[in-house]
This record gives C-alpha cells, structure tokens and sequence, in this order.
C-alpha cells in the first residue's frame, strides 16, 4: 500500500490564546522530549520540510499549526525537559503546554507523544503519559528514531516501552528510513 498524500500548510505560529484554538477543526498534536524529533517526524508524515527542525534542543518555541488536506491540522509543540533552559523559560513552556493540552478548548482529536526508542521512557515521559491519562486525552506513543537500535538492542528495547505503555498503541518509528509511517498515518487520519 502506498502512502496517502497529504497536503500541507504552515498556517500560524502561537504563544498563548487565539483565535485558531476556537476553530473547530480538530488537531493533532506532537508532543514529547526536546530534540526526540517531533517537527522531524511531521515533515516525514507530510513529504516536505515544513516544521523547522534542528540538531540542536530547543528549535520549536511556539505553537505550530499546519493545516492538513484542508480538514485538520497537526500542532507541533516544543518540546519539554531540556535541561539548558533557564528556570523561568522552563516555567514558560511548561505552562503554555500544559494550558494548551489540557485548558484551552482546542478540538483534540488525538496526541502523538514521542519518545526516544534508543534513550527508551524517561521521568519527564512518564509525568505527560499520567497527565494524559488523567484528562483522558485519547493518545498514542511514538519510539522515534529506531534506525540508531543495532539490531541486537532493537527487540528488547521495544519490548521494555511496550511493557511500560501497556494497552497504550506504540508506533515504531523512523524518519530517517519512513518506518512506522503508514502505520502511523492511519492512526493520525482515522475518522473520529
Ligand atoms: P525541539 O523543537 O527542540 O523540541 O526538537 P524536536 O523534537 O522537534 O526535534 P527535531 O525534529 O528538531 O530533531 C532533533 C534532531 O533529531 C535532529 O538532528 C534530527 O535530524 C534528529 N532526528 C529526528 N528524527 C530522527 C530519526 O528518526 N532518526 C534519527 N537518527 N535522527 C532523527
Ligand atoms: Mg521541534
């Protein structure tokens, strides 16, 4: 099967409420880690360089909306727990999330929380998953870059966030080599 195509569009970047929020179209968010590869893995999703990425934590410092075939949007969130922030900046993204996520009355039609296949979960993961499952926001974990897995650590390492996820669907993912993207375009397009 091939890939669906989507059509993509930058529409605006925010920092707090707007008028985007109250716009019923539903989202999809990206969310996770600094640095896991949240803008990467949108820009594998869509086929293009749309979301800024970089080598460096701490590219992504709005929120980002892309409009999607004309219907949806995905949101590319920065991400959390990068250590090199300064407290106050630390407070600031931690806020704006979490008024995103779980106060503001965006359309959700589902999180993608992504995580480092080859770091596996880590505290900061852990503190979103109970978050999520409180709001009982409907969401799926991503184990992004798989590709860095040698083969003799791949099957235990995913194995070990499987377990710890439970009946939470994991995503095995790479935007390096496209794994998991079909699997993960029919979770992020699936009617609602
Ligand atoms: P922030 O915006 O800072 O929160 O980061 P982000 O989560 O958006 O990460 P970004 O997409 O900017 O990618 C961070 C780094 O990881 C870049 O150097 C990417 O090239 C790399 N990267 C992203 N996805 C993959 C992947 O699947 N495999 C590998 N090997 N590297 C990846
Ligand atoms: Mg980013």
């Amino acid at each position: 099967m091939t890939d669906p195509t989507l059509e993509a569009v930058y529409v605006k970047s925010i920092n707090g409420t707007d008028d985007i929020i109250r716009d019923n179209k539903l989202k999809v968010t990206f969310i996770g880690r600094s640095n896991v590869g949240k803008s990467s893995l949108i820009n594998s999703l869509v086929g293009k360089k749309l979301a800024r990425s970089s080598s460096r934590p701490g590219k992504t410092v709005k929120l980002d909306f892309f409009l999607i075939n004309h219907s949806l949007f995905f949101v590319d969130l920065p991400g959390y727990g990068f250590a090199n922030r300064s407290k106050d900046a630390l407070e600031h993204y931690r806020k704006l999330i979490a008024w995103y996520l779980f106060r503001s009355e965006v359309n959700h039609k589902l999180i993608v929380l992504i995580i480092d296949a080859s770091i596996g979960i880590t505290d900061y993961d852990r503190e979103s998953i109970n978050l999520l499952i409180e709001h009982g926001l409907d969401f799926v974990v991503v184990a992004n870059k798989v590709d860095k897995l040698k083969m003799s650590q791949r099957d235990r390492a995913l194995k070990a966030i499987q377990t710890e996820c439970k009946d939470i669907p994991v995503v095995v993912y790479s935007s390096v080599t496209s794994e998991g993207k079909g699997a993960l375009m029919n979770l992020v397009l699936k009617k609602k």
